[in-house]
C-alpha cells in the first residue's frame, strides 16, 4: 500500500531536482567559500550544481581550452584581471544584471570596462604574512615593507604561488611593476626568486604555510592570512609599507553556457545582500563585498585605510599586457638558479 506512495514522492522529488535543472560553477575562491555557497544557492532555487575549485589563471585557460564546447556556465570569485582578459577574448557573456544598481561603484566600473562581460563581486588587498613565533625564535626585526622580503633573513623562507596560475601572484606582479616601475619590479623579483622556496599553484596555500610554520612569510591577500590569525595561529599580516595592490574579485557568464538560464539566477543571487552574505556568516570571507548593503565583517581589512596604488586594471587585465609579463616572469625570473 505504502510502496506506490513512496515511488510517487521520490518520484516527484526527482522530477522537481530535474524541473529547476543544474549549473556547473567554475569557483576562484578557497574550497570553504565555494562549498557554503553551492550549498546555499542550491536551497534557495533548487538547482542542482557542480563546483569545482581552480586558480584564477587556471579557469582561464580551462574556459579558453573548451570555448567551442563550453563545459561550464559560470565563473564566480578569483581575481579580476584573468576575468577581464576572457571578456576581451570573448570567452565570457554580456549581461546587465538588475542588481548593478546595488553595487559599488568599483564593482560597476569593473563591469563597464569589461562591456558588462564581467563583475566586481569583492575586494581585498595585498599584503603578505610572517610566522610571529618563527621570527622570535629567530630574534629577527617584524618585517613591514616588500624590501624586507628580498633581505638575505628570508633566504628559502617566503612562499608566494606561480602567477600563471594564481591571480594572487599575478595581482603581485602587476602591482610591483606599478610601484616600482617595470625594470626595478623584475630586479626585485629576481632577488625575490632566491628567497622563495616554493612556488604554489593556489594563492591563499602560502598565507597556511605561514601559519603552520612551514615558512616564514607568505604573500597573499591580507584576508587571507587574517583567516589563519583569526584561527589563532601565530601569524602577523603586513600591509607593506611602500604601498600595495588590490584585487577585485569578479564573476562572469561563460559564453555558449548550456545552463544560461540558471547561471543568471546565480549571477543575480550572488550580487544580492543574501548571496554576498554567505562568506562572512560562515567565518570563511574577509573581503570586501560589493553590495552596498552586504554586512562587512568587523575584521575585514579597510581599504581606505591602506597605502593602496591606484591599480590600473583595464591595463593588467588586458590580454596583450597580462601574457607580456608573464612572459617575462617566465622568461626572467622563473629559471633563476636560486
Ligand atoms: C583566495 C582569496 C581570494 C582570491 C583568490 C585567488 O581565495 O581569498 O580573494 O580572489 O584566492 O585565487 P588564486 O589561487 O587564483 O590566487
Amino acid at each position: 500500500m505504502f510502496k506506490p506512495l513512496i515511488a510517487a514522492a521520490l518520484a516527484a522529488t526527482a522530477f522537481a531536482a530535474r524541473a529547476q535543472g543544474e549549473l556547473v560553477v567554475y569557483c576562484g575562491v578557497q574550497e570553504e567559500w565555494c562549498r557554503p555557497m553551492v550549498a546555499a544557492f542550491e536551497k534557495a532555487t533548487g538547482i542542482k550544481v557542480a563546483m569545482t575549485r581552480k586558480s584564477a589563471g587556471e579557469v582561464y585557460a580551462q574556459l579558453k581550452a573548451e570555448a567551442a564546447n563550453p563545459r561550464a556556465d559560470i565563473w564566480w570569485g578569483g581575481t579580476g584581471d584573468p576575468h577581464m582578459q576572457a571578456a576581451e577574448e570573448g570567452l565570457t557573456e554580456a549581461y546587465k544584471s538588475p542588481r548593478l544598481a546595488e553595487l559599488q561603484d568599483w564593482a560597476v566600473r569593473q563591469a563597464e570596462q569589461s562591456k558588462y562581460r564581467t563583475v566586481g563581486i569583492y575586494a581585498g588587498a595585498l599584503g603578505y604574512s610572517v610566522n610571529e613565533a618563527e621570527l622570535k625564535k629567530r630574534k629577527l626585526p617584524e618585517p613591514k615593507c616588500w624590501a624586507d622580503l628580498i633581505k638575505p633573513a628570508f633566504k628559502d623562507e617566503v612562499q608566494v604561488a606561480n602567477p600563471n596560475s594564481s591571480g594572487t601572484s599575478y595581482t603581485m606582479l602587476a602591482t610591483l611593476v606599478q610601484l616600482m616601475g617595470e625594470d626595478k619590479a623584475f630586479d626585485y623579483l629576481k632577488a625575490l626568486h632566491r628567497n622563495v622556496n616554493q612556488y604554489t599553484k593556489s594563492g591563499a596555500a602560502p598565507a597556511r604555510a605561514v601559519a603552520t610554520g612551514e615558512t616564514l612569510a607568505g604573500i597573499t591577500f591580507q584576508h587571507d592570512a587574517l583567516i589563519q590569525a583569526l584561527a589563532g595561529a601565530p601569524v602577523k599580516v603586513v600591509s607593506p609599507c611602500e604601498g600595495t595592490g588590490y584585487e577585485i574579485g569578479s564573476m562572469s557568464l561563460v559564453k555558449g553556457a548550456k545552463n544560461m538560464e540558471n547561471a543568471k539566477k546565480w549571477y543575480d543571487w550572488a550580487l544580492s545582500v543574501e548571496g554576498q552574505s554567505v562568506g562572512a556568516a560562515n567565518k570563511v570571507s574577509y573581503q570586501v563585498p560589493s553590495n552596498k548593503a552586504a554586512p562587512i565583517p568587523p575584521q575585514a581589512p579597510r581599504l581606505s585605510e591602506l597605502k593602496l596604488i591606484n591599480y590600473d586594471f583595464a591595463k593588467y587585465g588586458s590580454s596583450a599586457e597580462r601574457k607580456r609579463l608573464l612572459g617575462r616572469w617566465d622568461a626572467e625570473v622563473s629559471n633563476l638558479p636560486k
